[in-house]
């Protein structure tokens, strides 16, 4: 069982914790959807560890330690073969880490979908172990009486619809979702019953913009967007997908920097320099007789 330590900023490399301030909250969150309309949308990125989560932290309302880090810091082909144990290590480095944005946690496949008894035991192990805010899982109708027993016992849920990664299986790929009549209606659909089975917010991924609009204005809660529209009431992106360190990355995906190459010339600077032995040495104050 992991521990939620709290980082001694002045014994290590991380930079010192500013005054503290109050946690954003989950029902702060949820009360910035308003009759429909949401005057300050919701930025949420995903972070999978304390220096990422130290960097994006006050500029974000939600973190998100997903699933994703299986292919992002594992590289493994899908999120399918991330275990729990992996999301409690990366989640409590995100909640170490932070101190301003609320942080949630993603339910793994196979952790969850059994019953809503195995996924409160999932959740409830997550929210001790990490100290983080909520949990998101994947799935619609089919997961409503889950979300409704999770959230009637004090465990947030974000909800995920469209295109759900951990079904990559039964999908075939991770193209655009709601492309006939029928599926565009079921994900509507999967959306609405989430809300009324109480998610704080659900997350849409890869759609076309008609089913996020009107996904967006049929819901109560907040619908957080990726790959869906600006007309969503937040926007989520992969951290790693926005910084650039990615050849590849989803049509929708904007590159805000080019980390991969700064990372690639800084490696190969020092490597000329090492070979070269032009590399550094510490300042001798001690001489040799
Ligand atoms: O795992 C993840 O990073 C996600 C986001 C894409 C929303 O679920």
């Amino acid at each position: 069982m992991s521990t939620t330590f709290q980082l001694d900023t002045a014994t290590s490399r991380a930079n010192p914790t500013p005054a503290p301030v109050k946690r954003l909250t989950i029902p702060a969150i949820r009360r910035r959807k308003k009759n429909g309309t949401t005057d300050q949308p919701i930025v949420m990125l995903t972070a999978y560890t304390a220096r990422q989560a130290q960097l994006l932290d006050e500029h974000c309302d939600l973190l998100l330690v997903g699933d994703s880090l299986g292919q992002v810091i594992y590289g493994l082909p899908s999120s399918v073969p991330v275990t729990l144990d992996m999301m409690i290590a990366h989640g409590a480095a995100v909640v170490r880490g932070s101190w301003h944005a609320a942080v949630l946690v993603d339910l793994p496949f196979g952790t969850y979908e059994g019953s809503p008894a195995q996924a409160f035991e999932t959740s409830a192990r997550i929210l001790k172990e990490t100290g983080c805010a909520g949990v998101k899982l994947e799935g619609g109708e089919a997961m409503a009486e889950t979300v409704r027993f999770l959230t009637q016992r004090g465990i947030p849920v974000m909800g995920h619809v469209g295109l759900t990664p951990q079904a990559v299986n039964q999908l075939g790929g991770y193209g655009a979702r709601g492309r006939d009549a029928a599926e565009a209606e079921k994900i509507i659909a999967d959306a609405k019953a989430l809300d009324e089975a109480g998610a704080f917010s659900i997350v849409v991924e890869g759609v076309v913009e008609p089913i996020a609009i009107a996904m967006t204005e049929a819901v109560n809660c907040p619908v957080i967007g990726i790959g869906g529209s600006a007309r969503c009431d937040g926007q989520v992106l992969v951290v790693d997908d926005m910084l650039g360190m990615f050849e590849r990355v989803p049509r929708f995906v904007k590159r805000y920097a080019d980390v991969a190459s700064v990372i690639s010339q800084a490696a190969a600077d020092y490597a000329a320099e090492v070979k070269d032995r032009s590399f550094p040495g510490i300042e001798q104050t001690y001489q040799p007789k």
